[in-house]
């Protein structure tokens, strides 16, 4: 199969990768002239694991390439997938579609022969029916079938996700449209990846009802955790004792500093303006949103309890910026509002993380930034594990001691014990994990 992608990101690059990992004959294709230069002159423009050597073994087997014009590639392609980025629209939340219909535009202009044209964007419910509006505007006689096939891969795990996923999710009704998806994602047979075959809308849905989901999972266990600090449970105990029932799975129930991302709270603020839009009020989803945003900007105010006094002239040494392990990205990440609070509270900033430094330094440009947790940790009055990278899971506690001017942890990721840390002397705290109280 030969398949064009339009848009080379987080999404698209793997996609593509992936694709001719498969045996496709894969071009990706992005407006960027940067991103796509240095992709060509074999430099990822992202960090996500394993990535590197896929795209290099693929680009040698001439299975895959990149280009800033989509004509040629489209032309030929018997699949297009649009995987631009959908962001919150600026003021009001909805999915900002404009990327997706430019990119409609573009391809309808350029269409040849019988082609599947594939939405793996996350976009609301009904945008595939506008996408092939647009399409049939600007070339009636396009020969066109328009599907939707959201993707549900992880940052950080994205490789093995698309190669081995839960489920592929294909929305079309056209038989012609389901063969060639078919085809493409036969090589996941092996794996024994089921293949879901619904319509457009359907499909479109399933993507919005997963995150939404997912994010009330994450914020049930945060509400869990504040409760359990009140209580002197440990909310570690209570995830693994409820997860271990199959109705609710070990997954996605660990309490820390709220969700961010690229994903979840963009989706969830867009699925419950879609609902808005039909009348429907989507009552949990809407608190889901209120209750992580709270938290997120709670969590400097931990901060400020754990020191003991007022914050300001105290420095923090924050380590882990992205909104999660093995990434680069900082979209929404719990960082930026911890940061902005304790800046607020007139601390000074310091700050570590792994992969994600030169993206942080765009979004909080007023913090200063080391190469290596000690040296970020030297002369703070405490220290905020933010992100839970493998780096930062067997700290030298002694180490941390001697550099830190107070030992003061607070951990949002729960990586450690409060009976270890007590032992090292540490003041510690962690996510809902309270002493049990005397009795
Ligand atoms: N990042 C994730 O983990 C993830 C997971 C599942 C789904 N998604 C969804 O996939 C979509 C893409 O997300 P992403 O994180 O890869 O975004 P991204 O911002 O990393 O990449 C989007 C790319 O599209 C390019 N682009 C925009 N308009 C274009 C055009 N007309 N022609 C060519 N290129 C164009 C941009 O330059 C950019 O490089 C979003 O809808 C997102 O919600 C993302």
């Amino acid at each position: 199969m030969r398949i064009a992608l339009i848009g080379t990101g987080y999404v698209g690059l793997v996609s593509g990768a992936c694709f001719a990992d498969f045996g496709h004959q894969v071009i990706c294709v992005d407006k960027d002239e940067s991103k796509i230069a240095a992709l060509r002159r074999g430099e990822i423009p992202i960090f996500e694991p394993g990535l590197d050597d896929l795209v290099a073994a693929n680009v040698k087997a001439k299975r895959l390439d990149f280009t800033t014009d989509l004509k040629g590639p489209v032309a030929q392609a018997n699949v297009v997938f649009i995987a631009v980025g959908t962001p919150s629209r600026r003021g009001d939340g909805h999915a900002d579609l404009s990327y997706v219909y430019a990119a409609a535009r573009e391809i309808a202009a350029v269409l040849s022969g019988f082609t599947v044209v594939v939405t793996k964007s996350t976009v609301p419910v009904g945008t595939g029916d506008e996408v092939e509006r647009i399409i049939r505007d600007v070339n009636p006689s396009a020969d066109v079938v328009v599907a939707s096939n959201p993707e549900f891969l992880r940052e950080g795990a994205a490789i093995r996700d698309f190669k081995f996923p839960d489920r592929i999710v294909i929305g079309t009704l056209d038989d012609r449209g389901r063969k060639v998806l078919a085809d493409i994602y036969r090589p996941l047979s092996l794996n024994q990846s089921p293949l879901m075959f619904t319509n457009r809308r359907t499909a479109e849905l399933i993507k919005y009802a997963a995150n939404a989901f997912l994010a009330t999972k994450i914020t049930f266990i945060n509400e869990i955790a504040d409760l359990s600090e009140k209580l002197g449970a440990d909310v570690q105990e209570v995830a693994r004792g409820i997860g271990l029932d199959n109705r609710i799975g070990t997954k996605f129930l660990h309490a820390g500093p709220g969700f961010g991302g690229s994903c979840f709270p963009k989706d969830a603020r867009a699925l419950v303006k879609t609902a808005q839009d039909h009348d429907v009020q989507l009552r949990i989803v809407e608190a889901v949103l209120g209750v992580n945003d709270s938290r997120k900007r709670a969590m400097a105010r931990k901060v400020a309890t754990a020191v003991g006094s007022s914050l300001r002239g105290k420095t923090v040494a924050v380590l882990g910026l992205t909104f999660k392990p093995d990434t680069d990205d900082m979209r929404e990440a719990p960082s930026i509002p911890l940061v902005t609070g304790l800046l607020d509270m007139g601390a000074k900033v310091h700050a570590h993380d792994p992969a994600g430094m030169e993206q942080a330094k765009k979004e909080l440009p007023d913090i200063e930034y080391f190469d290596d947790p000690y040296a970020c940790v030297k002369g703070a009055d405490a220290m905020v594990l933010v992100t839970e990278w493998v780096q930062y899971r067997a700290l030298d506690f002694e180490r941390l001691k001697a550099e830190l001017a107070q030992p003061v942890m607070v951990d949002l990721r729960n990586i450690y014990r409060p009976d270890d840390m007590a032992a090292h002397g540490f003041v510690y705290e962690s996510v809902g994990r309270a002493p049990e109280p005397k009795v």
